[in-house]
């Protein structure tokens, strides 16, 4: 609905709608909002400015974290382990994935996913969602 711009009283209901969101905003991609905001007036852009930042703090520790994390990937994994990550509650990730026949559907089956992707991939497509897209499996949508 955002997504060719308006006035000032839609984007009033943007900035809101940001604000609510900001905790999934990471996923979403800041390029992508700015996308969208670049065809709002400038006092909506302004109001954005302050969580635009936060935005981008929060992308500069992610990248941070995957810095750090990819110093872990020649560590010898452990696939008994994993696989209660995997299909615990606390990450979820069956709910949705698939892994052999168990698992969910809205996210890539990842039966065979060692396969086709490097670790380098997968850590990213773990720690920065937003950053690698799968055909088909897009959160924030495009334009066709
Ligand atoms: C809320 C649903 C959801 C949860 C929970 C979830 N994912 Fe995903 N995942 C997705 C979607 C949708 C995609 C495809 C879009 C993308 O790449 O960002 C994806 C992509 C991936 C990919 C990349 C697949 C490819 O083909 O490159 C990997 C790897 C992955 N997820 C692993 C995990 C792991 C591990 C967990 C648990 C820690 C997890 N996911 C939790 C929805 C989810």
């Amino acid at each position: 609905m955002f997504r060719n711009g308006g006035g000032e009283e839609v984007g009033a209901d943007l900035v809101k709608a940001l604000e609510v969101q900001e905790s999934a905003l990471g996923t979403v991609g800041m390029d992508r909002v700015k996308q969208v905001l670049a065809k709002f007036p400038a006092t909506v852009r302004e109001q954005v400015a302050p969580l635009m930042k936060r935005m981008a703090t929060a992308k500069v520790s992610r990248l941070e974290k995957l810095k750090k994390l990819e110093g872990t990937l020649t560590a010898q994994g452990n696939s008994f382990k994993g696989r209660e990550l995997f299909f615990g509650a606390k990450t979820g990730c069956s709910s949705c994935h698939t892994i052999g026949l168990e698992g969910g559907h809205v996210g890539p089956d990842l039966t065979s996913i060692g396969a086709i992707r490097s670790s380098h991939d997968l850590l990213e497509a773990i720690v920065l969602p937003s950053e690698s897209f799968v055909p088909g499996h897009e959160v924030s949508g495009g334009n066709g």
